[in-house]
Order: structure tokens, then sequence, then C-alpha cells
């Protein structure tokens, strides 16, 4: 197959989305144990508006376009690559540089489309399944039969969270900004939804569980939301934080629950893994959730789709929070 040298992607400058582009540059490509993507959508998620604002710089070595997730079919594959051939139509968890028509991926970060899908919503599970995997059942150690609390339910790693906490058998507790969101949060499995604008969640918590408290709470709120947590968690219980959408500082926090209730603080992000360690992800969603996603019991919520070219008004969309899923890039018509 003969690959164009050049491709569209989406440059930006830190700063508003205003300063996001179409521009055109070389394709990448594939490095020993990376595969090279024909991008059919692309992914967008809030670490997106992060390094675009120039908060959250690319690890070394990574691509310093936008985009963390890609869905298409494969059209190279570099040195040492096997279990993937050409013309494989894959989702990965790109390092960087999905916003773009071709990005390449380690092989191991790849997976095959769940049954069914078509790359739009292929496109929206890396980030979140890789992301809700390692820290609700890794970190977190969630087992059948306990209690979770998901806050930012209807974000991207909300729904997913809230649905594979259901589906393996929690119950789950989860938080969001309206009523609205809290009724869409009942539809993807929680077994109830509080709105954090207008219930105190820790109150609400010890309410719902008969004041025995939470197993494990997926935070991404952080400083503002630290006490709380902290109150909702029974015994054993484990806090696992994935961002700081509420700040990273916790001025005169008691820890004297940590102690007693032998609670488990922890957390972790995504990116700087190593190839290694996302393969190892990897390979547990293909054993364990890819047969959940082809039976259909679980599966993305698309909100909505733009055009490439029109990335800057996804970024916009994704910052006024209103969206409940996720919102995806359509790059190219699937081959
Ligand atoms: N650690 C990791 O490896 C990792 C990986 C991926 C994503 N993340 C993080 O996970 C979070 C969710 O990502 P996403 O792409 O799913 O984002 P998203 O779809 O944009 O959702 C974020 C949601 O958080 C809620 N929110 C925003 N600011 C808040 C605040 N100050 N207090 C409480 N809630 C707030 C909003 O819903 P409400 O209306 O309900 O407030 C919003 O819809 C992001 O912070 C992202 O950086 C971490």
């Amino acid at each position: 197959m003969s690959l164009p040298t050049e491709m569209r992607h989406i440059a930006h400058e830190a700063g508003g989305p205003e300063l996001m582009r179409v521009a055109t540059g070389p394709v990448p490509s594939a490095k020993a144990g990376e595969v090279l993507i024909r991008v059919a959508a692309a992914g967008v998620n809030r670490p997106d508006v992060q390094q675009r604002k120039g908060a959250y710089p690319p690890p070394p070595g990574a691509s310093p376009l936008l985009g963390l997730e890609v869905a298409g079919d494969v059209v190279a594959l570099g040195e040492g690559v096997d279990g993937f051939a050409i013309g494989d139509r894959v989702c990965a968890l790109a390092n960087g540089g999905g916003y773009a028509e071709y990005c390449v991926a380690p092989a191991g970060q790849c997976l095959p489309w769940p049954r069914g899908y078509d790359a739009i919503r292929a496109a929206a599970l890396p980030e979140t399944y890789f992301t809700v995997w390692a820290n609700l059942f890794g970190l977190g150690r969630l087992q059948p039969g306990e209690a979770a609390l998901i806050h930012g339910g209807t974000s991207g790693i909300g729904v997913t969270a809230i649905q594979l906490a259901h589906e393996f058998g929690s119950r789950v507790y989860t938080t969001a900004g309206s009523r609205e969101k809290c009724d869409a949060c009942l539809g993807f499995g929680a077994d109830a939804a509080i709105n954090y604008k207008e219930a105190d969640f820790a109150a609400s918590i010890k309410e719902f569980t008969g004041g025995k408290g939470i197993d494990v709470v997926l935070d991404m709120v952080g400083g503002s939301y630290a006490a709380q947590n902290l109150r909702c968690l029974g015994m054993d219980g484990r806090l696992v934080l994935i961002a700081f959408l509420g700040g990273a500082k916790a001025d005169g926090l008691d820890l004297t629950s940590i102690m007693v209730r032998r609670l488990t603080v922890t957390g972790s992000t995504m990116r700087p893994r190593t190839a290694q360690q996302k393969a190892e992800i990897a390979d547990a969603l293909r054993a364990k959730v890819w047969p959940v996603l082809d039976a259909g019991r679980c599966g993305p919520v698309i909100y909505r789709v733009f055009p490439l070219d029109q990335a800057a008004d996804a970024h916009r969309l994704m910052e006024t929070s209103t969206h409940i899923g996720k919102i995806i890039l359509s790059v190219a018509a699937e081959s």
C-alpha cells in the first residue's frame, strides 16, 4: 500500500481553543513495536484540554500533537510487531497525536473493534477503559459485592466506571452536577446519583449505605472533595485519585480516618506509564472487558461528533461540562 507523506492534523499553541487550527505535516512512521493507523475517528478527553492549555505537557518521546485515542485501520507495521496485520480495524491508546489523519501507537496498546462497532464508537473506548480498569479495579481493587462511589458520573470516565462497576457486581453511587445528569447516571447502571450542587454527597452516602460507607471512591475532583471522600469510606476503604478538577491542595485535612478505618489513598496517571504496563492493561481489557462489549452489555455513550477541522468547537463544548458521555472527532470515512 502506498502511503501519503503528508497529512492533516490539528496544531495548537498553549492557550484557548481559538489557537487550534488545521495544519499539514509529515505522516509519522511506525517504529519497532508500533503500528501506523489511518485514523477514522479520535476521542476528545479532558487531558487534551489540559494539554492544549499548556498544563499537561506530553511525556518525553510522545507526539506533541493532541489526541490520546483513535480508531481506524492498520496501514503499516513497525519491526517486530505480531498479532496485527495490515487492514486490521483497531482502536488504540495513543501516546499522543490522535487529532490527525495518521497516528502511531505501540501494538500492545491496540485492541480490536468490539463486535458491531463503527469507528466513532471504537474511538470512544481506549482512554476511559484503560483508565478505569487500571484505577477502579487495579489500584482500587473493587470486588463484586462492594460499593463504589464514582464522581463525575457523566464524564467519559464516569460513564465507563459506572457501567463496569455495575457489570462486575458492585453497588454504584455517583455524583453529577444536575438533575438531568443524575438521571442519565441511573440509566448507565448507578444505584443512586447525588446532585453535588444540591446535597452533601458524604451525608447522602452515609444514608444510602446505612452508615457502613463505601469501599472504593474514584475521584477526579481532588482537594475540595478530600475531606468528604474520607468521610464516605468504610473500613479498609480505598480512595483513588485520577485528577484535580477541584484543586490539588486539601488544607486542614483531618487524617484520623485513614488510620482508624485503615484507608488507602492512592492514584495514578495513565500517560507516563510504560508501554509494557499499558500492554498489560490492554491484555486484561481484552480478556475481561472486550467480551462484555462484544455482547453489548456495556458501551460508550456518544454525546456529539465533530469533524476534525472543528476540533476547537469540540474543546469548547467539553469546557462547558454540559456533555453527557463522549465527544468524538470524525477524521475520515471508514475504509
Ligand atoms: N489519571 C488518569 O490516568 C486520567 C486519565 C483520563 C482522564 N483523567 C481525568 O479524569 C477526568 C475526567 O476526564 P473525561 O475526559 O472523562 O472528562 P469530561 O468528560 O470532560 O468530564 C469531566 C466532568 O467533571 C465534572 N467537573 C468539572 N469540574 C468539576 C469540579 N470542579 N468539581 C466537580 N466536578 C467537576 C463535570 O461534570 P459535572 O457537571 O457533574 O460537574 C464534567 O462533565 C478529567 O479530570 C481527566 O483529566 C485522568
